[in-house]
């Protein structure tokens, strides 16, 4: 199973060992993508871009070295189109970007934007290579501008993911023992799966010590914003030597994260409407194999059903439970969107600042191009919506 998925037992769905450098053809990309927050804020990026000769992917060879070069032309492109801030993004991204990341997205079978699993799952690096994996051994390969805010919400973001990881080695197993109806082993199986998202909730705090809100709000967020759903860029934008008209792809957010769709898939958690939509759209921002564990735990036989027709209160109970940690991982979350994104968004406005206020959609739009309160209000009611009354 874990080949197939493309996950690891410790690591979930992280990138294991991720590389940091490519053969030297390509230190054009590896230059521009290390030197990144100094080219934005010098606002140097757009001009040696633009003076960047066409390189071909065709030497890169194993799925780390695309991993990293999607990473790499990730980090360039979102920085080339909001260099100059949000009022005058770019419109067109050049050949010499937008052909190359074309044809390895196209390997990867990922969209030719930064997407969670760039920016998140393959985007980390050990200080200390024999050291731990914790907040004080990590560091990024690319960072956008933001500082210790821009390093804290991706790091943190890893470690909440690889706290989800015992929770899919548990759903795993739920999978497996309700082919056997093995009432015990499916019991197990979820408690794993509870236990993991109290962990990913405790690890969830570590943002208060690491983020800043205003320069998350103020700094950071714009560069993971994408080009659809997004009115700063309504029409999308034109990929040149790839299409002659421009391409709608959303920003990245943590709603490509395959683990909670993984979660919400085994315990039969079904969001409707747009908001489903939405979802089932994110998982064409997940490497493939990723998706496809979260495809394969939807078409499994209902563990709601199996539940409700075999009267056992203590595999109810450990559903509910399940399903309850969920329900509280997604209001912290909820509570965490409003000190990083409305509170910063209603003191900028406060202070009176008319021109800034001007096209902020950024306020009640996320950078996944969502109306972020009604979609995450959406999920959380869904997730509620799930438990099993005792009767
Ligand atoms: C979705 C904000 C951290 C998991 C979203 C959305 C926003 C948002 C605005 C709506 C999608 C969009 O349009 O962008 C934030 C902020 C964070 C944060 C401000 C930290 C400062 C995290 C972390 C996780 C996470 C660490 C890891 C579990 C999700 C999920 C969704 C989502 C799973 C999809 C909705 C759902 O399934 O309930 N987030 N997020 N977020 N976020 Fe976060
Ligand atoms: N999706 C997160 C936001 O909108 C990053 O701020």
């Amino acid at each position: 199973d874990y080949d197939a998925f493309g996950i690891s037992d410790e690591l979930g769905f992280l990138l294991e060992e991720p590389l940091t450098h490519l053969p030297d053809y390509y230190r054009l990309w590896l230059d521009l993508a290390n030197n990144l927050t100094h080219l934005i804020e010098s606002r140097k990026l757009r001009d040696l871009v633009h003076k960047m000769p066409v390189l071909s992917p065709n030497l890169l060879s194993s799925h780390q070295e695309l991993r990293l070069a999607h990473l790499a032309l990730g980090f360039i492109s979102m920085g080339y189109v909001w260099q100059d801030g949000k009022q005058s993004p770019a419109q067109i991204l050049p050949k010499a970007l937008a052909l190359p990341y074309w044809l390895v997205s196209n390997r990867l079978g990922l969209p030719a934007i930064l997407t969670y699993a760039d920016s998140v799952l393959c985007n980390w690096k050990l200080r200390d290579p024999t050291g731990e994996m914790e907040i004080g051994n990590l560091d990024l390969i690319f960072s956008f501008p933001g500082g210790e805010s821009c390093r804290g919400f991706f790091i943190v973001s890893l470690l909440v993911e690889m706290s989800a990881s015992s929770g899919i080695t548990g759903a795993l197993e739920v999978m497996h023992a309700m082919k056997t109806s093995d009432l015990s082993g499916i019991q197990r199986g979820l408690l794993k799966v509870t236990q993991s998202l109290k962990k990913m909730r405790e690890t969830f705090k570590l943002m208060h010590n690491h983020v800043d809100p205003t320069s998350f709000h103020g700094t950071l967020r714009i560069f993971v914003s994408g080009w659809r759903d997004n009115p700063m860029l309504p029409r999308g934008l034109l990929y040149e030597g790839v299409s002659n008209e421009p391409i709608l792809l959303s920003g990245g957010s943590a709603a490509q994260s395959s683990a909670l769709q993984c979660f919400d898939a085994l315990l039969c958690i079904q969001h409707e409407d747009e908001t489903g939509a939405f979802l089932t759209r994110m998982r064409e921002y997940m490497p493939p194999a990723h998706s496809q564990l979260i495809e394969t735990l939807s078409v499994c036989p209902s563990l709601q059903d199996f539940i409700l027709s075999h009267s056992s209160s203590d595999l109810c109970q450990a559903y509910n439970s399940c399903v309850s940690a969920l329900v509280d991982l997604r209001n912290y979350h909820l509570n965490t969107v409003a000190k990083y994104v409305i509170l910063p968004g209603s003191q900028v406005r406060a202070m009176g600042c008319p021109l800034r206020g001007v096209g902020t959609s950024l306020n009640t739009t996320g950078t996944g191009g969502t109306s972020f309160m009604v979609f995450l209000k959406s999920t959380r009611n869904a997730t509620q919506k799930a438990l099993i009354l005792e009767r």
